[in-house]
């Protein structure tokens, strides 16, 4: 039984109090991680805090160097955190190593942008000043609370913290329950590591239990959280006064304007809506596309969703089950309401508890929830819209606006669609995603605040510092 502790000043807490962790492939135990009290987690930010002037002095390339064998601890052992993650949140294995993977190469990446991090050079000339000199450094915001989402446990954990360790900050870190078993595997590593006491505390608990709790602390300079629009909302009314980045829901549209490569806009649109079993903020959430195109997509889709493989994380299939029964209902309420006002279930809508098969579903009309609603599950809406200004119109309804596909060879025909679709990214001739991870990556409306991506989360948890030198 995998078991793991939280960890304070370096130090792995056992308050004796556990909470467990459910696999949802066998629906068993998969692990415990320590179940903290308010006590403790004041205690990691109080330490956050006392740590954190002393790291900030700690030359760039220094704080480098000790991160890094933190870094080389996670590719020592990448293959076990990949079978810890696969277990958890029943990513298949492959997906689990690949996030790993992933994830050193933004530690990597961030290294070398960290360094290009230089301090603004000013005159004032242009103003009419003289005989000034102005240098406008980045420096640390000081305490940052880091909050993880169950999808990507160990990639949108460190994505976070590793900038802001890099820069000088010192972190408190709260993974998703879903995803502990993978965030407290780092505890030994930091220790292991030799990172400085109270630079990294890994805080875990429910969310409903400690939430309140962890995001009220006084310490806190900067709270980076990726998660649902609900949570998120909630810590903008506890966060009043502190420095956010919201990375929250989407309802990515695939909009497709021609059939001139349905082929590959299929398969776009099938990676993207039913990877990861469709757990994906970016995942394409709905299609939009005319009667005439539908009538040959659809067949396509439909062809490409029945050959997905359906089963268990260790077989490595493309369908994995959803992360808990609750999820399950929650898609199935969306696939029913669809059912019942009419809509066409081209494939799919077969669930064996939280196992929930493919399920395409065609002639969605917008009072269905699905059309709307984000299922976070291998569900996908088509909606046919005959009206090219009526598709734009209802892309740019949803309350979410995290990204969007367009799909069509026309370029200047794609390029001026994009420029009307209102979401953090468009991507044009591809399904959406947040990589590259060099790329700014945001959302608005209720999709977020703020940017991620490794430049933008060096920026985020930095601030000017500036010096004005008169001669
Ligand atoms: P979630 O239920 O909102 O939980 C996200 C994180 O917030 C978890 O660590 C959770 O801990 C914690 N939390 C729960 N209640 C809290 C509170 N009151 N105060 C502070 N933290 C609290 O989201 P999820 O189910 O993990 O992830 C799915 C959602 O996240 C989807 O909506 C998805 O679209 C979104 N997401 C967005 C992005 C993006 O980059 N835009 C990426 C991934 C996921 P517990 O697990 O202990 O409750
Ligand atoms: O939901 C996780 C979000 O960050 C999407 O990541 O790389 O699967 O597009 P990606």
């Amino acid at each position: 039984m995998r078991q793991y502790n939280a960890l304070i000043n370096n130090e792995l807490i056992d308050n004796g109090q556990w909470l467990e962790i459910m696999n949802p492939a066998t629906l068993a135990v998969a692990g415990k991680v320590s179940a903290l009290s308010a006590e403790d987690i004041n205690k990691a930010f109080a330490v956050a805090r006392s740590s954190q002037q002393q790291w900030e002095e700690v030359s760039l390339l220094d704080r480098i160097a000790v991160i890094k064998k933190f870094r080389d601890l996670i590719d020592k052992n990448k293959e076990e955190i990949a079978q810890v993650m696969s277990e958890e949140i029943a990513k298949n294995l492959k997906e689990s190593l690949a996030e790993v993977v992933r994830t050193i190469e933004i530690i990597d990446y961030t290294f070398e942008e960290a360094k290009r991090m230089e301090p603004l050079a000013l005159t004032g000339e242009g103003m009419g000043a003289k005989n000034k000199l102005g240098v406008f450094s980045r420096v640390a915001k000081g305490v940052v609370l880091a909050i993880s989402p169950f999808n990507y446990p160990f990639n949108l954990a460190l994505a976070k913290i590793i900038p802001a360790l890099v820069m000088g900050n010192t972190v408190v870190f709260k993974p998703a329950t879903a995803g502990s078993l993978v965030g407290t595997y780092m505890s030994k590593l930091v220790i292991e590591a030799g990172l400085p006491k109270g630079i990294f505390n890994i805080v875990t608990g429910r969310g409903r239990e400690i939430g309140d709790i962890i995001t009220s602390n006084p310490e806190i300079d900067m709270i980076s959280f990726t998660g649902s629009v609900g949570i998120g909302n909630q810590i903008r009314k506890m966060g009043s006064t502190t420095d956010l980045v919201l990375e929250l829901g989407g309802k990515d549209p695939a909009i497709v304007l021609d059939d001139l490569n349905l082929e590959k806009y299929a398969d776009e649109i099938i990676n993207g809506a039913y990877g990861y079993s469709g757990q994906r903020c970016t995942a394409v959430k709905r299609v939009l596309v005319n009667n005439e195109i539908a009538d040959k997509l659809v067949p396509i889709l439909k062809s490409k969703v029945e050959a997905l493989s359906v089963g268990m994380p260790s077989e490595n299939t493309f369908i994995t089950p959803v992360i808990d029964e609750k999820s399950a209902d929650f898609i199935q309420g969306l696939i029913d309401d669809a059912k019942e006002k009419g809509a066409t279930i081209v494939t799919g809508d077969k669930r064996e508890k939280n196992l929930m098969w493919p399920t395409l579903i065609d002639n969605v009309t917008v009072d269905m929830k699905v059309a709307w609603e984000e299922p976070f599950g291998p569900v996908l809406p088509v909606i046919r819209i005959d009206s090219y200004d009526e598709m734009i119109k209802i892309a740019n309804e949803s309350q979410f606006g995290l990204q969007a596909s367009v799909f069509c060879q026309d370029i200047s025909k794609a390029i001026l669609t994009a420029k009307k679709i209102k979401t953090g990214t468009v991507n044009i001739n591809s399904r959406p995603q947040r990589g590259p991870d060099s790329f700014p990556f945001l959302g608005i409306k209720d999709s977020g605040e703020g940017v991620q991506g490794i430049r933008e989360s060096l920026l985020s948890m930095t601030r000017y510092q500036g010096m004005i030198i008169n001669y």
